[in-house]
């Protein structure tokens, strides 16, 4: 076994010690043949003659040597073991390596993800990452420490379950016993850690993975996340926060890891928006950025309820919160709903929303009123929260809790660019499972067992919209281009595109499918212009120019009118930009549905396009 490694060998002057690991680099100077060894701990030079020549950098080997301290002048203070250095007496090679697909001695952040995702398993060898893996275990030690000392229990809860409102889309795992049916991937545990709760638990938390199919951002995985996941009986919001509060803070100070303001600063939603138009924000002044202080704060006094587009009325945040005490008379009476604050009390920290929670409702009464609230019918309400209005009504205490996000707080401690970057194995942004290739087809048997028939028409649709979405994504990452996804309601028209995006029509990128001299080309123009047909004709030396019919651009694009992207290379066909897309210095566009657009640089756009660009608007 091995029992030293590689940092330790500071400590063994004049010793023989025996190290395995792998060679991270070699210089061959002839007679000598330096290599640095390199573990988990860092790398150390070991100096051979001819038997290392035979090495090849990522080979695994074991080392017998003598530990010699370096002269002064060959002392390398950038390294842990720079003072010593090994001269080898013994050398075997476990492993020899093929050349690997990606470089692991740098740190990672020009190679493209999805290559590094591929080779996660190499990616995780550069030094970067591994620091980043040791501080999320150390993180959640510590947390776990923190809360035991409280009297906590950690508690797991199921992962084939039903599902629970928490604002995204379910993973849904079909049944075998029960053919037709199908569990729910847990969004939260937040009904189960309640129901421990009613159970007299008092004190429950876990390291909680929870599933969301949500479209991945630069703070957002898809897929999956995991939550510090707490609840407690017989609290107040106060209590809660005061409880989050003194374990991050005692948390981040055995990370050695500043806190900008202790206690936490809290504002109300109201305030929040006033000073910094949005419900999470960045504390920070740049000095405080580049010292790496984590600035925390507090965000209460949510509205419970907002409009939906239809008219009725949704929470904001959780349906299982209970309003600020002053507000359960009207949720019960469901009067004055607009202006029901709820308990919420959202987490902030560097500008990101890492973790949410609440007082919630116990008793069966304020739950279901929630449920009228929003419209449910009485039936609709048994049906899916039946089980936790009747566990209400057996004496449930009164209780609380929140979630963080483990997975936000350690980016926001590493000041890395990406939750992926913070997580061993993520999903790519295209929701493919890191190294192994799921989601993957099933067998004909497979699926028999499970009684499932797929659609063949149904699912070409989704795939072909899918995937021209998926194509924009690559596109642009393999690109590197910098660019905002924006989710919205559906929209079909440049004009309501505009709207939803608060952008002017004129930034907006219209792409238009037209027949030139009866082949397919693509003309995109600024959303508050046309095609000046006559020009464009001469222009380019064509007879006749005419609008596809839908169910042509359907075909070429794979998507409807509407959802078309200006990026023609994608459908190969011939693409023409008016000059007025590429100079300015932003475009938005539908990325291939009618829900998502994306905006970008319009030079950017050019780059990975590389339409045809002249003069043809009006
Ligand atoms: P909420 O949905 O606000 O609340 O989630 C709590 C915290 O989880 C983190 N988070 C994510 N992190 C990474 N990737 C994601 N896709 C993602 N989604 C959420 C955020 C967020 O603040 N049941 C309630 C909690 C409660 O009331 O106790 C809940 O899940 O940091």
């Amino acid at each position: 076994m091995k029992n030293l490694s590689v940092e330790q060998t500071v400590n063994k002057v004049g010793e023989t010690v025996e190290l395995y690991g792998w060679v991270d680099t070699k210089r061959d100077h002839k007679k000598i043949v330096f290599i640095d060894l390199r573990d988990r701990t860092g790398t150390v030079q070991v100096v051979g003659g001819e038997e290392f020549k035979a090495l090849s950098e990522e080979d695994v080997v074991y080392i017998k040597g003598l530990v010699k301290a370096r002269p002064d002048k060959m002392i390398n203070s950038k390294i842990k073991t720079g003072s010593i250095e090994i001269e080898v007496k013994e050398l075997k090679i476990l492993n020899k390596t093929k050349t690997l697909p990606i470089p692991v001695n740098t740190d990672g952040h020009d190679i493209d993800e999805e290559v590094r995702l591929k080779y996660r398993y190499l990616d995780l060898r550069r030094p970067r990452m591994y620091k980043n893996l040791a501080l999320r275990s150390r993180f959640i030690d510590l947390i776990r420490q923190h809360l035991f000392k409280q009297d906590f229990l950690e508690i797991e809860t199921p992962i084939l379950s039903e599902t629970t409102p928490e604002g995204a889309r379910d993973f849904i795992v079909p049944s075998r016993l029960q053919l037709g049916k199908f569990y729910a991937l847990p969004q939260s545990p937040q009904q189960y850690k309640q129901l421990l709760m009613v159970g007299g638990v008092e004190k429950y938390f876990q390291i909680a993975r929870c599933f969301r199919d949500e479209d991945p951002r630069a703070d957002r995985a898809y897929g999956e996340f995991t939550q510090l996941d707490l609840e407690m009986s017989f609290v107040e919001r106060e209590d809660v926060m005061r409880l989050t509060e003194n374990l991050f803070i005692e948390v981040y100070e055995k990370l050695k890891v500043s806190i900008k303001q202790k206690p936490f600063p809290v504002f109300t939603y109201t305030e929040a928006i006033k000073k910094f138009g949005a419900d999470k924000f960045d504390l920070r002044t740049p000095e405080e950025k580049a010292k790496n202080i984590q600035a925390f704060a507090w965000v209460v006094d949510f509205p419970f309820f907002e409009k939906t587009k239809e008219g009725g009325w949704t929470f904001t945040h959780n349906p299982f919160s209970a309003p600020k005490p002053e507000f359960m008379k009207d949720l019960l009476n469901k009067k004055n709903v607009g202006n029901i604050l709820t308990t919420q009390y959202d987490l902030v920290c560097n500008g990101y929303e890492v973790g949410g929670g609440s007082i919630r409702n116990h008793t069966p009464e304020g739950l279901k009123s929630v449920f009228e609230i929003m419209g449910l019918s009485e039936e609709e309400i048994n049906l899916k929260f039946g089980h936790m209005i009747e566990a209400l009504g057996y004496g449930a205490p009164p209780h609380g809790g929140i979630a963080p996000g483990i997975d936000r707080l350690l980016t926001c401690i590493t000041g890395e660019t990406s939750i992926r970057e913070v997580i061993a194995m993520p999903m790519t942004s295209g929701g493919r499972t890191a190294i192994m290739k799921a989601p993957s087809t099933v067998k004909d048997e497979k699926l028999k067992e499970l009684g499932i028939k797929l659609r063949n028409s149904g699912e070409k649709k989704t795939t072909t919209s899918k995937s021209v979405f998926d194509k924009i994504k690559n596109l642009l990452d393999e690109n590197k281009v910098v660019y905002e996804l924006i989710e919205h309601k559906p929209v079909f028209t440049s004009e309501d595109a505009a709207k939803i995006r608060g952008s002017s029509l004129s930034l907006g990128a219209k792409a238009l499918i037209m027949n030139a001299d009866k082949k397919p080309i693509m003309i995109v123009v600024p959303g508050n212009k046309k095609v000046d047909t006559s020009v464009f004709k001469k222009l380019y030396s064509i007879k006749d120019l005419e609008m596809a019919k839908p169910e042509e651009v359907k075909n070429i694009s794979g998507v409807e009118i509407g959802a078309v992207p200006p990026l023609g290379n994608l459908f190969k066909i011939p693409l023409y930009f008016d000059q007025t897309i590429v100079d300015n210095e932003t475009v938005f566009f539908n990325a291939g549905s009618h829900s998502k657009s994306i905006s970008m640089k319009g030079s950017d756009l050019e780059r990975v396009t590389k339409p045809i660009v002249g003069e043809f608007s009006k």
